[in-house]
């Protein structure tokens, strides 16, 4: 049913609101298999609301969404078998080791039993964090909490990984390190990544096509070197976000929201 020639993610026409607050608000999206694509714009942009319904975690009631193929409203389950996906919010439980951490993803994503203890270790290691694994997660620094994070979305082997901001507050040299496990996993797999980024210079350097959300609406979409060129020469993916969103990041309503969900991670990563 699905073939290489079948989009990942394939979003058509999709909106949703909170209330009055229309937060998605008519986003058509194709991400080819095998791609990373980085889906990019400020605070409160509809970035995260998007992701989320992508992941079965928020209904679809206008328009349509597929991955690999398959309805995300009926056929929920199997989609959500096909999906690593590590939220904005930081997710690991401080009290549970590295590992029991990653354990606890392999039995809740139905990794079968006889595999899991095999399969736990091995993403442990693609992450760097075997020698750790056995200290409660509570003692990470933040590039190693952002690491198990990525070990628990890997740990069923998803065909499409989902990542919601999986750098931020980090030093430049773990958003490096968290970068380059992901680029060699997924040379290693084949999997399709779709990232969300505040940081331009990552989606320039990793991702292969970027969509700059605004506001609810794709406002721009390609490769970061086609965006670039549209803006005119020597322009950096840094001026086509600025020209997107006009400079006026806090006017947008998520912005206190961002900053304040930023100062949390920042709290818990410090
Ligand atoms: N659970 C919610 N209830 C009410 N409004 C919400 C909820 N989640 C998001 N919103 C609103 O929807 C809009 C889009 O939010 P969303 O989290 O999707 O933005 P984002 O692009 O991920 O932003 P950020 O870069 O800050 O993470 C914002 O105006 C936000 O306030
Ligand atoms: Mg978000």
């Amino acid at each position: 049913m699905s073939s290489d020639a079948t989009p990942a993610v394939r979003c058509t026409g999709i909106r949703h609101s909170f209330g009055e607050k229309v937060a998605v608000d008519g986003v058509d999206l194709e991400i080819a298999a095998g791609t990373v694509f980085g889906l990019l714009g400020p605070n409160g942009a509809g970035k995260t609301t998007t992701i989320r319904m992508i992941t079965t975690l928020l209904p679809v009631k206008t328009g349509t969404i597929e991955v690999h193929g398959l309805d995300v409203t009926r056929r929920k389950m199997a989609v959500r078998r096909l999906i690593g996906y590590v939220p904005q919010q930081l997710s690991a439980d401080s009290a549970l080791s590295g590992r029991q951490n990653v354990a606890l993803f392999a039995r809740l994503f139905d990794v079968p039993r006889k595999a899991r203890d095999e399969q736990v270790d091995s993403v442990l290691a693609a992450v760097g964090l075997l020698d750790d694994a056995g200290r409660p997660a509570g003692e990470y620094s933040g590039g190693m909490i952002r690491r198990l994070e990525l070990a628990q979305a890997l740990v069923s082997s998803p065909r499409l990984l989902i990542l919601d901001e999986p750098t931020i507050g980090l030093d430049p040299v773990a958003r490096t390190t968290v970068w380059e496990r992901i680029e060699g996993i997924r040379a290693e797999t084949g999997m399709t990544v779709l990232v969300t980024t505040h940081y331009m210079d990552e989606a320039e350097q990793y991702c292969e096509r970027v969509a700059l959300m605004h506001r609810g609406r794709i406002r721009a979409q390609g490769t970061p070197a086609e965006l670039e060129a549209g803006l005119g020469p020597e322009s950096t993916l840094d001026d086509v976000f600025r020209a997107v969103t006009g400079d006026q990041l806090e006017e947008t309503s998520g912005g206190m929201r961002g900053v304040r969900a930023t100062r949390r991670t920042a709290r818990r990563l410090g």
